[in-house]
C-alpha cells in the first residue's frame, strides 16, 4: 500500500468538503488505487475554534509554516484563495519538495509561469483541476485527453455564480440581489463575490485556460473584461424574443493569425448547446483540430464539486509519485506560442444595443444616421412599444462591426436629446 501524508491549507467550504470526500470514499481509493491519503495537518486562521468531527486525529496549526515545513508532509493543499499568501505557501512548499494541489485560479493566472517553473525546478508539480469549473476534467482534458491537439477557439461559461444569476433571472423573474444571495448561501461565490459578477473570477480561470490550449501566458489586465451588473430583465427578455440568451462567457479565439481573449456577457443562438447551460453548471465548448468541436460540462462551483477536483488531482499525482516520475509529461511553464494578442479596437463582432428612445417620428432615421456614419450596418430594428409620453426601448441588431466603432457611434447618439440613459450593448457570437 503507498501511502501519501496531507497537510490542508484553509478549511473553508472546500476544504472540509475534501476531507469529508476523502473519509466517506476511503476504502474505494485504497482499493482501486493502493494508495492511502492520511490528512495530518489543518491551518485555518479560525481552525482552534473548529468543532467538526471531521478533524478528528488531524493536528491543527493557524500558522502555514507548519505545514510546508514539515518534513513528514508529501502534499501539501492550498485552498484559501488570493494572492497572499497563497503565492508565498505554493512557493514554499514547492522549494521544501513537496507536491503542490491548489484551486487558487488568481494566484496561477498571474504566477503560474513562476510557479511551474519552480515545481520543475523542484523536481515536484502543481495540480489545479478545481481552479477552472471545479470538478469537471476541464484541465485534464486539455493537457492530457487532447494533447497534441491545435486549438482555434474555447467558449466557457467558467462562472457558476453569474451563470445561476443570469438563469434564476430569467427562469423566475427575480432580482439581482436576490440571486446573488441564492448563490452566497448555497456556497457558489467566491469570499468576494465582486470578483464573480464583474468578470475578474472567470478572466483568472481565462487566463489559464488560454496558457494550456494555447501556449500563451496573458496577463490579466490585457483581457477585456466586462460583467454581468448591468444586465437587465428588459435585456433578458428581449433576447428571448430574438430566440437569444445572454451568458457570461469567456472566449480565447484565433481570428487571422492573432489571439482574441476576452470575457463579457455575450448572446448566443438559443439553440446551441451553451445556451442550455443553467444555474451554477459551467460548459466549455473547444474547437481542436484535427478532433473537431468539445463540449466539457457539469457543476463548475459548490463545496463536493471542487472537493471532487481536489480528490482526482490527489490521486493522479500519487499515481505518478508512486511510478517515480513525479512531474508531468508536458513543462507547462514553456511558451510555445508566438500568436500575438488582438486588441479590443480591432475586434469585430455583431451587436444588441437597446436605446432608450423618445417614441416621434424621425427618431430611428438619427440613430441609422451616425451607426452608419460609422460604418455600422444594421441588420434589423424592433421597437418594443408604443408610448408618446416617454422614451420606449428600441434594439438594433447589427452585422459585424468594429469594437472601437460602435463605441464612438454610441458615445455620439448617447449625446442626442432623443435618447434618455446609455445604451446598452451586448457582443453576439456565432460560435
Ligand atoms: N465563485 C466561483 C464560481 C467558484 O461561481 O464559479 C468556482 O470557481
Amino acid at each position: 500500500m503507498n501511502r501519501l501524508n496531507v497537510g490542508l491549507i484553509g478549511f473553508g467550504t472546500v476544504g472540509s468538503g475534501v476531507i469529508k470526500f476523502l473519509h466517506e470514499r476511503r476504502n474505494y481509493i485504497k482499493n482501486k488505487f493502493n494508495t492511502e491519503f492520511s490528512v495530518k495537518k489543518v491551518c485555518d486562521l479560525y481552525i482552534k475554534e473548529q468543532k467538526s468531527p471531521l478533524l478528528r486525529g488531524i493536528a491543527r496549526t493557524t500558522n502555514f509554516h507548519d505545514v510546508i515545513n514539515d518534513p513528514e508532509i508529501d502534499v501539501v493543499i492550498e485552498l484559501i484563495g488570493g494572492m497572499h499568501p497563497a503565492y508565498e505557501i505554493v512557493l514554499g512548499a514547492l522549494k521544501n519538495k513537496k507536491h503542490v494541489i491548489t484551486a487558487n485560479k488568481e494566484l496561477l493566472a498571474n504566477e503560474g509561469k513562476k510557479l511551474f517553473r519552480a515545481a520543475l525546478r523542484n523536481n515536484r508539480d502543481i495540480y489545479f483541476e478545481t481552479s477552472v469549473g471545479a470538478g469537471i476534467p476541464l484541465i485534464k482534458s486539455i493537457t492530457e485527453g487532447l494533447a497534441g491537439n491545435k486549438f482555434n477557439g474555447l467558449y466557457g461559461i467558467i462562472n457558476g455564480t453569474s451563470n445561476f444569476i443570469l438563469s434564476e433571472m430569467a427562469k423566475s423573474n427575480c432580482s439581482f440581489k436576490y440571486a446573488l444571495q441564492e448563490a452566497q448561501k448555497r456556497g457558489f461565490a467566491e469570499s468576494n463575490p465582486t470578483l464573480d459578477i464583474n468578470g475578474m473570477d472567470p478572466a483568472h480561470k481565462l487566463a489559464i485556460l488560454v496558457f494550456l490550449a494555447f501556449g500563451k501566458f496573458v496577463p490579466v489586465k490585457n483581457i477585456f473584461v466586462e460583467g454581468i451588473e448591468n444586465i437587465s430583465h428588459a435585456d433578458i427578455e428581449h433576447a428571448q424574443s430574438l430566440q437569444l440568451v445572454i451568458k457570461l462567457l469567456a472566449i480565447a479565439k484565433r481570428v487571422h493569425n492573432e489571439l482574441e481573449v476576452r470575457v463579457h456577457p455575450t448572446l448566443i443562438p438559443k439553440d446551441h448547446p451553451l445556451a442550455s447551460v443553467g444555474g451554477v453548471f459551467n460548459a466549455i465548448f473547444l474547437n481542436a483540430d484535427p478532433l473537431g468541436d468539445v463540449l466539457l460540462y457539469g457543476q463548475g462551483a459548490g463545496q463536493m464539486a471542487a472537493a471532487s477536483g481536489v480528490v482526482s488531482d490527489l490521486i493522479n499525482l500519487a499515481a505518478r509519485h508512486n511510478a517515480g516520475s513525479p512531474v508531468r509529461v508536458a513543462d507547462l511553464s514553456k511558451e510555445i506560442s508566438a500568436i500575438k494578442l488582438r486588441k479590443m479596437d480591432e475586434i469585430e463582432t455583431k451587436f444588441y444595443i437597446r436605446f432608450m428612445a423618445i417614441d416621434k417620428p424621425g427618431v430611428l432615421s438619427k440613430i441609422s444616421g451616425i451607426l452608419g456614419k460609422y460604418g455600422i450596418s444594421i441588420a434589423s430594428v424592433t421597437q418594443k412599444m408604443r408610448k408618446r409620453s416617454s422614451a420606449v426601448p428600441v434594439i438594433i441588431l447589427t452585422h459585424h462591426a468594429r469594437e472601437k466603432m460602435l463605441r464612438l457611434a454610441l458615445e455620439k447618439i448617447t449625446k442626442l436629446s432623443i435618447i434618455k440613459d446609455y445604451p446598452v450593448a451586448i457582443r453576439m457570437e456565432k460560435l
